[in-house]
């Protein structure tokens, strides 16, 4: 296969700094090398351009922290995506989760006008699921997914033109921290979500085949990994951790199951933050991920 790799180097839409770096710190632990090795082609398309922080007022349009900066990093994550040739897997790095607004946007519309109908995976301790409204921070980064399904602000919903997920193709694996309000929202959708509660009590494989034959529909499908949904143990290199995450084997087994499905066209490496991390483990692990979605065999 062809693998594509693209950086957002953006760490605007999360509360603490440092996962701008994500990109460098993944490139670092060798992912390239390690995908070369399972008989990939792959090609570095290098970053996104995003801004710096430092050169900004901190509120921009609408209240929301940093909104117009953030919008115009995922509308180029998105169009250079949705450029990419068929067949090509795109491996984007982040950055804050914000980022997923564009490579999911990018990923549904490439090769398809109007967009194609994709499943998201999205593994997380967090659902993201707040608007401008619900959240009690104001960080991008814990709204993604509530603008992509079209809830929220106008100009971030309005990525992608007209095209939007819908919540019954969503499906979400690792939660155990949801805010107030954003549970409320979630629990109006369709989105199905996989708490650690139901990691622990079903078993990672049983959840795996309910996933699948929940997405079955779809054309395709895009996994969103954010590092946090490892136990902070595992990955400590993230701004929001959360005590009582998947293990290595859970986050390993995951990404193994959905190589055998061969359904997978896409993924998202987020909020590896390597200024909070213990000597690039948090990347590592996570390149590790990547090779194992990417057909990577203990035997
Ligand atoms: N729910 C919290 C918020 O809205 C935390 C979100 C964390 N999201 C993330 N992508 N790490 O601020
Ligand atoms: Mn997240
Ligand atoms: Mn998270
Ligand atoms: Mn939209």
């Amino acid at each position: 296969m062809q693998i594509s790799v693209l950086g957002i180097p953006m760490d605007l839409g999360a509360g603490r700094r440092g996962v701008d770096m994500g990109p460098s710190a993944l490139r670092n632990a060798h992912l390239a090398a390690r995908l070369r090795e399972l008989g990939h082609g792959v090609t570095d398309l290098g970053d996104v351009d995003v801004a710096i922080p430092e050169t900004l007022d901190k509120l921009e349009t609408g209240g929301l922290v940093f909104l117009d900066s953030i919008l115009h990093a995922c509308q180029s994550a998105a169009e250079r995506v949705a450029a990419l040739p068929d067949g090509v897997f795109p491996l984007t790095l982040g950055g804050d989760h914000s980022v997923s607004m564009g490579t999911v946007t990018g990923n549904a519309l490439r090769g398809k006008a109007g967009g194609a109908r994709m499943g998201l995976i999205w593994v997380d301790a967090h659902t993201d699921y707040n608007t401008p409204q619900s959240s009690p921070s104001g960080n991008i980064h814990g709204m993604p997914v509530a603008h992509l399904t079209g809830l929220g602000d106008p100009h971030l919903t309005g990525l992608g033109g007209g095209w939007h997920m819908r919540p019954e193709d969503i499906v979400m694996i690792g939660i155990r921290s949801v805010d107030g309000r954003e549970r409320d929202l979630m629990r109006e959708t369709g989105i199905k979500a996989y708490t650690m509660k139901d990691v622990d009590q079903l078993g990672m494989t049983r959840i795996y085949e309910e996933t699948l034959e929940r997405l079955s529909s779809t054309e395709r499908l895009h996994v969103s990994f954010d590092a946090d949904a490892l136990d902070p143990t595992v990955c400590p290199g993230v701004g929001t951790p959360v005590p009582g995450g998947l293990t290595y084997r859970e986050g390993h087994l995951l990404m193994e199951l959905l190589c055998e499905s061969g359904r997978v066209t896409s993924m998202d490496i987020v909020e590896v933050n390597p200024i909070l991390d213990t000597r690039n483990q948090t990347a590592e692990v996570m390149v590790g991920m990547a090779a194992s979605l990417l057909g990577q065999r203990i035997m």
